[in-house]
């Protein structure tokens, strides 16, 4: 098993290119969420001496050229991230002119969404719409490589229906096109985040293609990301949701893989049980709300608090009470307080949720 996690020769294939993967179990791009506080504490349970990818979550290529990089909470950012920018893009103007502005983030590599279901990006014909005109997406990403000097990544669905023929096609499509690899959420646009993943469909697609494949959607636990490699042998997998509910799980794929703890914490093991977990769901949250504070302004900040504990926190027992509290807050010396009184009584985790979205 630990041979999933040693970097496949797939990764090694991009190192030529100046992309070193050795802990391929990545941060998703999520709205409002795969900001640099959730991306700082993801990175706090990352196995010391190894590196993982972070995405970015999704930024316009029609804003981008025209703002300041670090300006927005979207976009700010610090040196030691290994940042995959997510870019919604379909027009070659802004996608030169978004990758240029980029250069100040120093990525790794850059990501284009064909995955997103929003009636808004459907209009834009980008996000999931690029997978239902495929000269068109390998049009986009033809011209993304063209302009980047950083390898160019895809993250796509299923498609716009449940067909894996035309999934594996538009695979090896985008391939053919210059991805440097491609992560699969198996799910179709009409179900955003509902209904089980089709992972088979990420085996199929592994198999069709060269370049690495990181398998995407519903990973709760560190026993779901390693079935996840094994049943598909993908490359890697990518966390979203999970990440902000238990962003130690990387510590915790790391530890079954036999990989080294987080720096500091050596000695340590990782959480293994709901009360463990509990409390670590503590430590992490505070490490979020110091990020928070250095990084953003209060109101900011207390957007971002809000958000990662309504979408983390469904996994404690008691989460709904914690988002109350936390509701109320006007400051962040507010919400430590409100952190220490509620772990003050010992809290409990799930290993899942119904995953609502
Ligand atoms: C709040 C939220 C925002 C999201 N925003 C994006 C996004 O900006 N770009 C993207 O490609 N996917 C986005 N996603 C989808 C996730 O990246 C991921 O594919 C999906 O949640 C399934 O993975 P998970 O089960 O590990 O969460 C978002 C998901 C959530 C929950």
């Amino acid at each position: 098993m630990s041979q999933a996690f040693a970097p496949s020769e797939r990764w090694n294939a991009l190192r030529e290119r100046g992309l070193h993967v050795d802990f391929p179990c990545f941060l998703a791009p999520m709205v409002g969420l795969s900001h640099t506080a959730l991306r700082q504490t993801v990175s706090a349970y990352v196995p010391q001496g190894r590196t993982n990818l972070l995405f970015t979550e999704m930024l316009s290529s029609r804003r981008l050229p025209t703002e300041r990089i670090g300006d927005r909470p979207e976009t700010a950012f610090v040196d030691h991230e290994t940042l995959v920018p997510q870019l919604l893009a379909n027009e070659e103007r802004f996608i030169e002119a978004s990758l240029h502005k980029l250069e100040r983030m120093r990525p790794a590599a850059i990501d284009i969404n064909m995955g997103c279901p929003v009636s808004q990006a459907l209009k834009h014909n980008w996000g999931v719409a690029l997978m239902g005109d495929p000269a068109y997406a390998e049009q986009v990403v033809r011209l993304t490589v063209k302009h980047s000097p950083w390898p160019v990544s895809v993250k796509l669905r299923t498609g716009l229906s449940d067909d894996p023929e035309y999934l594996v096609d538009f695979a090896r499509m985008l391939e053919a096109a210059g991805a440097a690899w491609l992560t699969i959420h198996p799910r179709i646009a009409a179900q955003g985040r509902r209904g089980t993943p089709r992972w088979e469909y990420i085996a199929r697609v592994r198999d069709a293609v060269r370049v690495p494949v990181v398998g995407n959607g519903d990973v709760q636990t560190a026993a779901d990301a390693l079935t996840l490699l094994r049943e598909t042998g993908c490359d890697g997998v990518m966390i979203g949701r999970a990440s902000v509910a238990r962003p130690w799980i990387h510590w915790q794929i790391a530890e079954a893989l036999g990989l080294p703890p987080p720096a500091g914490r050596d000695g340590d093991v990782a959480p293994a049980d709901g009360f463990a977990e509990g409390a670590e769901y503590a430590r992490a949250l505070g490490n979020f709300i110091d990020v928070c504070e250095r990084t953003f302004t209060t109101d900011d900040a207390i957007k971002r608090l809000k958000f990662f504990v309504h979408w983390g926190g469904r996994w404690l027992d008691f989460g709904h009470e914690l988002w109350r509290r936390m509701t109320n807050v006007r400051g962040l010396d507010e919400a430590r307080i409100v952190t220490s009184d509620f772990f003050a009584v010992p809290q409990r985790m799930s290993a899942r949720t119904t995953l609502a979205s």
